[in-house]
Parts: structure tokens; C-alpha cells; sequence
């Protein structure tokens, strides 16, 4: 569905639901990052870009006061929370995601109007696409369109932000937040998580695609290693003597080596190496030099897996089959994206091989693994809109 036709999906279950129209329609979309890995908590780059999967929300003023009321369209499930008092963690533990953001917009002082929602989402949960963040900035653009005050988007994201860290446990950088809040179509975006300075870069050549696989693999691990891998690159800056790896040389890295532990030195070296590789990857994307782009995408990917520990047996399965297919079959560069541990892989191949690669990919992946792929192409799409309100 594109999102018109979603809108109007989640219209008519708004409908059937509270058995009346709604006011407002609002959607943010998942993201995936082309490269730059783990480098947003180290004030490093990030070149993500919005997809065309939505978290999306149909809503209207509540006939009852103090509550706001969200129905999931999809699993059938309602939460009741409470805004006449400080709104707190609740259940079910999705709400916790809308939850965080409505905490945010009290704390800026804003009283919250009573709401029903009804929402939907068609980012995969717990695919490393940041569906999280697609609701947590949903939910902030419908207390926009519902207060009619619109706040700065960079403070929005990091609002967003802010309610992951507080009420859903996840020590998340910036980049998620920032590329559903801002995202723009036909463009990547180039964030520099250090001084939030945005550059947007045009992907607008039709001779080339992104295509997003989907292992189907969730590992639930996935947040304590995340906080895990943060520590360690705070403990390599430190013994460094950096503020963060993002003012660290290969260099530097190298002459310390000694007082690095094994690990932490290999953490390191993916930080300081990639946030090379993203600034050189935005280059080669504004010059349409896709080979570039492939190479990078590969040598990320070889970090992520070797230096940073990461990835899993059934992302560098597909990065495998990838590279197997190689240019002659279209494929320029493939790499696990988002925190890891599961989740997808992103590959630049050329747009008239699309087919072709998908079937080979979902192929391979199903023999080696046994497990079904989900794929599909995205071109970059905009970010946070309000659809109807
Ligand atoms: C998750 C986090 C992001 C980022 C990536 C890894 O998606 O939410 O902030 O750190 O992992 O690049």
C-alpha cells in the first residue's frame, strides 16, 4: 500500500472502531542507513534514508476527557493512557514508545488533549528499520497537528529520542529519530551527529536501487549489546584522550594500541573507520559513482562483523550471496543495517537487475537457511507529514 491507500486504510478502521470519521491523519516513516554504523553515539556521520513503510495514525478529539486512547489496528489491542497527571511507563509495552513522546510534550509544558487513535504500522517490527522510531515520531507529529503548534523538527527527533531512552530502556543515538522526522524524498540524508548539521544528497539516479532484505531473524539480545558496544567505544575515547572516537586518526588508534584491550581496539577501529567511509560514501553518491558506494558498503559490513561483532550468520548470508552475484549480476555493495543482531541487510544494485537479484537472494537465502527473506526495493521517501488535519 502507498501511503495514500494506507491512510485511507487506517481511516476507515479508525471508523469502524470509534464509529466516526477522523480529524487527523499522521505518518513517520522506518529508515534504513545505507552506511555509518554505530557511529551516531560517537558524534561520527550517518547517510540513512527514510523508506516507504509508515507508522501511521488516524485520530480525533475524545468524547470522554484525560485519556487518549490508541487502537492497533493490526493485533487488535487497545492502550488507555492517562494525561491528566505526569504520564508513566504502562502496558502494553508498545504504548511505552507513545507513552515516552506524550511525557516529552508535558514536559515542554504542553497539556495533552484527550485523543482516539487508531494506528498501524507497515515498518517490520524488530527488523532494524527503526519501526520504534516510526511511532515515536508519529506520535509526536499527532500532538503537533492535534495542539496545531508545530515544534522545530530537530527538537522533535530528539524528543523522540529521549522517550526511547527513558521508557523503552535503549541508549539509541540520534539517527533514527532524525531521518523519520526529517527525511526528505529522492534524497539520502548526511547527519552529522556531533553538530546535528544536515545535509540532504540526492538519490535521484533511476539507473540504480536500494533494495532492503529482511533476514526474519529478531535477536533479542540485541539492546544490552547495544549498550555494551557504547560503553566500549566510551572507553576507548577515554584512554585515547578524545571527547569521542569521532576526533580519533587511524593513527592515534594505532600508537595506542598497547593500552587498548583486544576488543575495545577492534571497536574502535569499525568507529574511526566508518565515519571515514560514510563522509566517502555521500561523496561517491553525489557523483554517481556507484562502484565506490559498493566497496564501501562491503568493507562496513566486513567491520561490523569482524571488528564490532554485530552482525549474525544470517545477515553475512546474505552479504555472501551478494557478493557471489557481484557487479556482472547487478549487485554494487551489501551490508547489514541498523543496530544488528538480525534484523536487514541494504544492497545498491543496478535498477533494471532488481528482479533478477531478489529471486537469486531469496533463493540462496531459503537453501543455506531455510528461513523465508522478505524483500523490497525503497526509494527515498519523505519524512513526518500530516496527511489530513
Ligand atoms: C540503532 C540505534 C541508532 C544507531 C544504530 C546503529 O538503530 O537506534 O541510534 O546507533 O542502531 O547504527
Amino acid at each position: 500500500m502507498n501511503l495514500q491507500e494506507l491512510a485511507h486504510h487506517v481511516a476507515a478502521e479508525f471508523q469502524k472502531h470509534y464509529g466516526r470519521a477522523p480529524r487527523w491523519i499522521v505518518a513517520a516513516p522506518g529508515r534504513v542507513n545505507v552506511i555509518g554504523e554505530h557511529t551516531d553515539y560517537n558524534d561520527g556521520f550517518v547517510l540513512p534514508m527514510a523508506i516507504e513503510r509508515y507508522a501511521i495514525m488516524a485520530a480525533d478529539v475524545a468524547a470522554a476527557p484525560g485519556k487518549i486512547s490508541v487502537y492497533d489496528t493490526q493485533f487488535k489491542q487497545s492502550a488507555l493512557i492517562e494525561v491528566t497527571a505526569p504520564v508513566s511507563k504502562g502496558s502494553p509495552k508498545w504504548s511505552n514508545f507513545i507513552r515516552g513522546v506524550l511525557a516529552g510534550f508535558q514536559n515542554r509544558g504542553v497539556t495533552l488533549p484527550a485523543l482516539d487513535v487508531a494506528f498501524l504500522s507497515t515498518v517490520p517490527l524488530g527488523g532494524g528499520l527503526s519501526s520504534s522510531a516510526a511511532l515515536e515520531v508519529c506520535t509526536a507529529t499527532l500532538i503537533e497537528a492535534a495542539t496545531g503548534k508545530a515544534i522545530d523538527p530537530i527538537e522533535k527527533a530528539l524528543l523522540a529520542q529521549k522517550a526511547e531512552h527513558d521508557f523503552a530502556g535503549v541508549p539509541c543515538g540520534i539517527m533514527d529519530q532524525f531521518i523519520s522526522a526529517l527525511g526528505r524524498e529522492g534524497h539520502l540524508l548526511l547527519l552529522d551527529c556531533r553538530t546535528r548539521k544536515t545535509e540532504l544528497v540526492p538519490m535521484s539516479d533511476p539507473s540504480v536501487a536500494l533494495l532492503v532484505i529482511n533476514t526474519n531473524v529478531k535477536h533479542e539480545l540485541g539492546s544490552g549489546e547495544y549498550a555494551k558496544r557504547r560503553a566500549e567505544c566510551e572507553e576507548a575515547a577515554k584512554i585515547l584522550g578524545v571527547k569521542s572516537l569521532r576526533d580519533a586518526t587511524p593513527d592515534q588508534l594505532e600508537k595506542a594500541k598497547g593500552k587498548l584491550s583486544e576488543v575495545v581496539y577492534r571497536r574502535a577501529r569499525h568507529v574511526i573507520g566508518e565515519i571515514e567511509r560514510t563522509t566517502h560514501a555521500a561523496e561517491g553518491i553525489r557523483a554517481s559513482n556507484w562502484p565506490t558506494v559498493g566497496v564501501l558498503m562491503y568493507a562496513s559490513h566486513a567491520a561490523l562483523r569482524d571488528d564490532y561483532e554485530v552482525s549474525c550468520k544470517e545477515l553475512d548470508v546474505v552479504v555472501d550471496i551478494a557478493e557471489s552475484i557481484g557487479l556482472a549480476g547487478g549487485v554494487y555493495g551489501c551490508r547489514m543495517t541498523g543496530g544488528g543482531f538480525g534484523g536487514c541487510c541494504v544492497a545498491l544494485v543496478k535498477a533494471d537487475a532488481v528482479d533478477a537479484i531478489t529471486q537469486k537472494i531469496a533463493a540462496d537465502y531459503k537453501a543455506k537457511t531455510g528461513i523465508d527473506a522478505a524483500i523490497f526495493a525503497s526509494r527515498p521517501a519523505a519524512g513526518a507529514t500530516i496527511i489530513k488535519g
